[in-house]
């Protein structure tokens, strides 16, 4: 090992348990208007002064777009079981729905094309909060039109990558919805709760179809949605305190799991929004929709939020005393590594998911120490270690977690923070976009090798070695 914390309980993973790396792109791929790709309301938002810390635009993200096999030179020297992408739909379809751009296909083909054959899973998000500007034209996620926009694009994605594609997700954090429609931080900056509720339901319907246009399409493979799961803890037993946690639970991912996994927004959601005005039209069929079976759960976890009603920030959105829900909001993070755990009880408990869970992101910004020592980033080797123990808590109690994928593969384009936060294992020289490593990129790439050798020797392999063998029981 090349020092750093050793990660007990990954010892005890199983065999088939993948390690991945993941990012997303409009984050890393940069090329905003190359080779016939439209703009995204992304470009739209950074491109527009104030928008951004230091007014930074995500015009060239990481350069991944030009520079792939850096990428895949860095995943390799990883040695990732899995690399979680995102497609740009204004890539493919530069003004959303219609013609296709043949360029857009081609460096996507590309992509997978190199991933599989150095024998590295694709995991395809359809959806990472770049929504192509010409469809924001057209009323964007507060219309219903979305449904079919989204509808006709997951389709064109299944048949172009789905005979080499296998695990795919709809969306990444639908609350990204309600960030840039209800209160205006994300793109395209519209704060107004009622479109920002509009926008929350429809994501849900536009989910829904896509899980159906996947089975239509007869592909093999799998499809879930990435929810961000911070659990609430409130500050104190006080009543409006336990109140103030429901609520950002309700608005951060309960909302969203409630459609899912849960036969429907609680009674709880209705009557807060229907007493703000703010409830969305939810038609007849709306549910069936929405709660279209999936094959798997991802979540993106980092720490809880520690939550009093004293402090209301956002909107509704989060409110801590401490430390403020870290990835949206400039701010300092608790390393709290059970949130990983709790997250899956929760699963379990409130809405009865035993399926499989991949954790499809955890990591952390660089602190300031790194100001000095840029790449001796002992806190982030501590924080995954940590994470990866919880993780393997939960599987030793029977929890079908299958993978984690660190966030993120390099420093990139983080949203209305700029270039500011820096969640990389590779540092990303920000004159000459050359990848170098951190510390904690060869620490992961000896958790991973250890892993392999562990798998390959057959160890995560034996009836001694399963949960049930060792007299861990099914959560359920
Ligand atoms: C998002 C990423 C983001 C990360 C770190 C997640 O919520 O999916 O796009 O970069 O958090 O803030």
């Amino acid at each position: 090992m090349s020092g750093g914390p050793d990660v007990a309980g990954a010892h005890s993973l199983p065999a088939s348990f993948e390690f991945g790396v993941a990012t997303s792109a409009y984050q890393v791929e940069g090329g905003w208007d190359a080779d016939g790709k439209g703009p995204s309301i992304w470009d739209t938002f950074t491109q527009t002064p104030g928008r951004t810390a230091g007014d930074a635009a995500g015009d060239r993200g990481c350069d991944s777009y030009a520079r792939f096999d850096d990428d895949l030179a860095m995943l390799r020297e990883l040695g990732v079981d899995t690399y979680r992408l995102s497609l740009s739909w204004s890539r493919l379809l530069p003004t959303g729905t219609g013609a296709l751009n043949p360029a857009g296909i081609a460096y996507y083909d590309r992509v997978i094309d190199a991933l599989l054959e150095s024998g590295i899973t694709p995991n395809v998000t359809l959806y990472h909060w770049d929504l192509p500007q010409a469809l924001e034209d057209r009323g964007g996620w507060p219309s219903r039109e979305v449904v079919d926009w989204f509808g006709e694009y997951a389709c064109l994605a299944f048949a172009r990558f789905g005979d080499r594609v296998q695990r795919w997700a709809t969306l990444n954090e639908p609350i990204a919805q309600w960030m840039g429609y209800g209160v205006g931080r994300f793109a395209p900056g519209i704060a107004d709760p009622r479109v920002g509720r509009l926008a929350m339901h429809h994501s849900l319907l536009a989910h829904g179809r896509a899980v159906q246009e996947f089975r239509a399409s007869g592909r093999s493979g799998e499809i879930g949605i990435v929810l961000d799961i911070w659990q609430r803890e409130p500050a104190t037993d006080a009543a409006p305190d336990v109140a103030a946690a429901l609520e950002g639970e309700d608005n951060g991912f309960r909302f969203f799991l409630d459609g899912l996994l849960g036969g429907g927004y609680s009674d709880r959601i209705v009557e807060r929004l229907t007493a703000e005005g703010t409830m969305p039209e939810v038609r007849e069929a709306d549910q069936e929709l929405i709660e279209s079976p999936i094959d798997y759960v991802g979540v993106n976890v980092y720490s809880r939020v520690v939550v009093s009603a004293e402090s209301d920030l956002a909107g509704g959105w989060a409110q801590s005393v401490e430390h403020v829900g870290g990835n949206f909001l400039d701010n300092g993070l608790e390393f709290y590594p059970k949130a990983v755990y709790d997250a899956v009880h929760m699963l379990l408990v409130d809405y009865r998911w035993a399926g499989p869970v991949f954790i499809t992101e955890n990591g952390l910004a660089d602190g300031p120490a790194a100001a000095n020592a840029p790449l001796v980033d002992d806190e982030r080797i501590e924080y995954i270690a940590g994470f990866l123990d919880w993780t393997a808590a939960a599987i030793s109690e029977g929890f079908d977690i299958r993978g984690y994928y660190c966030w993120s593969l390099m420093d990139n384009y983080e949203w209305a923070t700029g270039y500011r936060q820096k969640f990389g294992l590779f540092r990303l020289d920000p004159e000459t976009f050359a990848r170098v490593p951190k510390k904690s990129a060869h620490w992961y790439r000896d958790v991973i090798a250890d892993h392999r050798s562990r798998r390959d020797s057959g160890a995560g392999d034996s009836p001694e070695c399963s949960p049930n063998a060792t007299g861990a029981s099914s959560p359920l």
